[in-house]
């Protein structure tokens, strides 16, 4: 499925775009956003394309070079973690605002092959990078190697799993005798460990121990903190961060993480804004979308 970029015009409007200004789309992705900026930007701005799925950045770089009077744009593969390095090895001191639409987007759930999705049969990846060092961590080991209670844990802290010892104790005894592969046989797994009552409820019984893994796969709440924890340093004064969030966990990070840092970066609303009706209804991805948007003092 294409990706619909979520909380467009909102998100955008909250950058209040400079023409001629540095700006970062911190999630890339198929550029979505990206477009929207580099189209107010003009020739004279310039705008840093991070993301960390490289198929996804080839695919913004080709849809990037179609506008018209575009800006100096640098495509970036690497964790936003890093922004203060990539700004660093561009010589920029400062920039005038930021993205980050977090999480992961329609393509890679869909058509990835990286086991994002519970209701494919994909080997347990869970990358965002599409191709990770052999020394990178994946779902397949967490589930075949990390122990029962940091699984638990995971699952409990990451996603609110009711049932998190139960999975997590399934998963260790499934794989004493044998090794879980795929996603399949993590979601037959799971469906063995809850109730039936769990099994047959709207949302999907294996949602959340998926949206966990892949959480822990790449460390997305630390990658958050950090992006954080540069905004006073790397934005100019009045300059501005996005952050669009799809989950509980996501949005209490972004909101405590900026509530931190109250003396230097004022909210632009009281509220997370939220996607309308309409769009909920064109892109049922938006539904639990969150917008919140900081401005440097
Ligand atoms: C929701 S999608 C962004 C969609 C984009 N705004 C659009 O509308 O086309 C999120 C993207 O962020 C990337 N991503 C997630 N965490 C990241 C991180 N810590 N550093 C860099 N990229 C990350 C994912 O690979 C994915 O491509």
């Amino acid at each position: 499925m294409s990706h619909i970029p979520v909380l467009l015009k909102e998100s955008i409007d909250g950058l209040v775009i400079k023409k001629g200004g540095t700006y970062v789309d911190a999630t890339t992705n198929r550029a979505g956003h990206s477009v929207e900026i580099a189209k107010l930007l003009g020739k004279k701005g310039t705008l840093i394309c991070i993301d960390l799925d490289q198929t996804a950045l080839a695919s913004a770089k080709r849809k990037l070079k179609d506008i018209k009077n575009a800006p100096e744009i640098h495509f970036v593969h690497s964790n936003f973690r890093h922004i203060k390095e990539i700004l660093r090895k561009f010589e920029i001191n400062q920039i005038d605002g930021i993205l980050a639409d977090l999480g992961l987007s329609s393509q890679e759930l869909d058509d990835s092959g990286r086991g994002f999705s519970f209701q494919k049969d994909e080997p347990l990846q869970m990358t965002f990078d599409a191709h990770p060092d052999e020394d990178t961590t994946t779902a397949y080991d967490i589930v075949n190697f990390w122990s029962e209670s940091t699984i638990a844990d995971i699952l409990y802290g990451f996603a609110d799993e009711t049932y998190s010892r139960r999975i997590a104790r399934a998963i260790v005894s499934h794989r004493e005798n044998k090794t879980i592969k795929t996603t399949k046989e993590l979601v037959d797994i799971i469906a063995g460990a809850v109730p039936a009552i769990y099994r047959h409820r709207r949302t999907h019984f294996a949602t959340k121990t998926f949206q966990a893994l892949r959480m822990a796969v790449n460390d997305e709440l630390g990658s958050i903190n950090d992006l954080i924890e540069a905004l006073p340093e790397i934005l100019k004064t009045e300059g501005r961060a996005c952050f669009i969030t799809f989950h509980s966990t996501e949005d209490r990070t972004v909101k405590q993480g900026l509530r931190a840092k109250l003396d230097v970066l004022t909210p632009i609303t009281k509220k997370a804004i939220i996607p309308t009706d309409d769009e909920i209804n064109l892109n049922p991805r938006a539904r639990s979308a969150q917008l919140r948007i900081v401005e440097r003092i």
